[in-house]
């Protein structure tokens, strides 16, 4: 617990998977937490899994009761938002609805003073569409956790065109104070991370699709020899093909149809069949006591051929968000790695197996399908041109 936070009195609006996660972060850091939620019962049971939690932490020797306790008396349930006085923060994280999102922030706006920050935890909305209609736009930015909140070191911090550049550096260094690893990336979709991972599931159905792997064999070849902890399949099992699949629309859709983000075919009538993968026992895999059945085809050369696809696909991706100036190098790196645990950062690997080795692989790819989504991004020809990673 640390007194020296910048932002000590917070607001949570939301009180789902995200919101009291967020809020225990938060409680954790030593700041005051109000939390509401529409849904009181909804605050309530949030709370007592908390309670579960912290309990769990105890008994594991990572917390102390006292302290364990001391997290739980920070945050309070309020019924109405009006009750929410002082508070410096509002993290919202209700339902990804861009209606219900705005008129929180203009009745927040009624509320509180022009100092508050307003962050949004939205996934896949522009912070420029939830800062239209403020009075005072400056003080909305995004702060993207990921999913378990306590857990994932990474938080996305994403200013909109109107923000604030203290509200920035303000919110990077409490987040930094927090033990968490802000990067800052541009209000473009998907921010970063749920865009370059779009190429890790998309290129694996792909080659699914295409008859060249099962995903079992496809798994196998990412995990055993890419060394990453989960392969595309499994994951996307874990996350569920329904909301795996909707952010994967949505980033395509909003970037105007781009074939990079194309969706795939098969997962869309997974979800249609409502085999939406381990929260309802079958998705690309099936499932016996609580295990994905797994066979794979330990081809060497075969899981080589795999990997090198998948990773100059995700490669490609970061070249290209690098290239549009969505946020820096380092920050690109530390997504990757923080946030979805990839083994190394993506650059990093493009060094280790030469940016002129992907050219290729992406150049052959496009000459034998024709498919727009492997057009080489210019900072790899770039790259190889001038025998350097140049960004200016
Ligand atoms: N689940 C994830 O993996 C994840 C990861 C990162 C970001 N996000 C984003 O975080 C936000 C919340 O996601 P979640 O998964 O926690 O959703 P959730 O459905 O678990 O929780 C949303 C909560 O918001 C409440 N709510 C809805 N409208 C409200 C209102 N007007 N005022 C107050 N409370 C209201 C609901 O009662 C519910 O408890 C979304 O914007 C989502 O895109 C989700």
């Amino acid at each position: 617990m640390k007194n020296d936070l910048t932002f000590k009195k917070t607001i949570v609006v939301g009180a789902g998977a995200m919101g009291i996660g967020i809020a225990q972060v938060l409680s954790q850091a030593g700041a005051t937490v109000f939390l509401y939620d529409i849904d009181l019962a909804g605050v309530k049971k949030a709370l007592e899994k908390l309670e579960k939690v912290m309990e769990r932490l105890v008994v594991k020797g990572r917390l102390e009761r006292p302290e364990s306790r001391e997290i739980l008396k920070r945050i309070t349930p309020i019924e109405a938002l009006e009750k929410a006085e002082g508070a410096q923060v509002v993290i919202e994280a209700i339902s990804e609805n861009i209606e219900l999102k705005r008129d929180l922030f203009q009745r927040l706006e009624d509320l509180l003073p022009a100092d508050t920050i307003f962050a949004t935890n939205t996934s896949s909305l522009s912070i420029a569409s939830l800062a239209k209609g403020l009075n005072h736009p400056e003080r909305l930015i995004g702060i993207h956790f990921f999913n378990p909140a306590a857990l994932m070191p990474l938080v996305e911090i994403i200013p909109s065109m109107a923000t604030g550049p203290e509200i920035v550096s303000g919110c990077k260094s409490w987040l930094t104070q927090m033990g968490k690893s802000p990067v800052v990336a541009k209000d473009s979709p998907g921010f970063i991370v749920n865009r370059v991972a779009r190429a890790f599931y998309g290129e694996a159905m792909n080659i699914y699709e295409e008859g060249i792997a099962s995903p079992d064999t496809i798994d196998w070849a990412m995990t055993s020899i890419g060394k990453f902890k989960m392969g595309p399949f499994l994951l996307m099992d874990f996350i569920g093909q329904d909301i795996n699949y909707s952010v994967s629309e949505s980033v395509w859709t909003q970037f105007y149809f781009e074939p990079r983000f194309r969706p795939n075919i098969s997962q869309k009538r997974l979800v249609e069949q409502g085999w939406l993968g381990r929260k309802t026992g079958r998705g690309f895999y099936t499932y016996e006591k609580g295990s994905a059945v797994s066979n794979p085809i330990k081809d060497e050369a075969l899981g080589n051929a795999i990997l090198e696809r998948i990773l100059a696909l995700l490669i490609n991706e970061a070249l290209s968000a690098l290239g549009d100036r969505l946020c820096t190098l380092e920050d690109l790196e530390t997504a990757m790695v923080k946030g979805v645990n990839y083994p190394i950062g993506l650059i990093e690997w493009a060094k280790k197996i030469g940016p002129d080795k992907i050219l290729q692989i992406l150049k052959d790819l496009l000459d034998h399908t024709g498919d727009g989504r492997y057009r080489p991004t210019a900072l790899l020809k770039d790259w190889v041109t001038k025998g350097k990673l140049e960004i200016k």
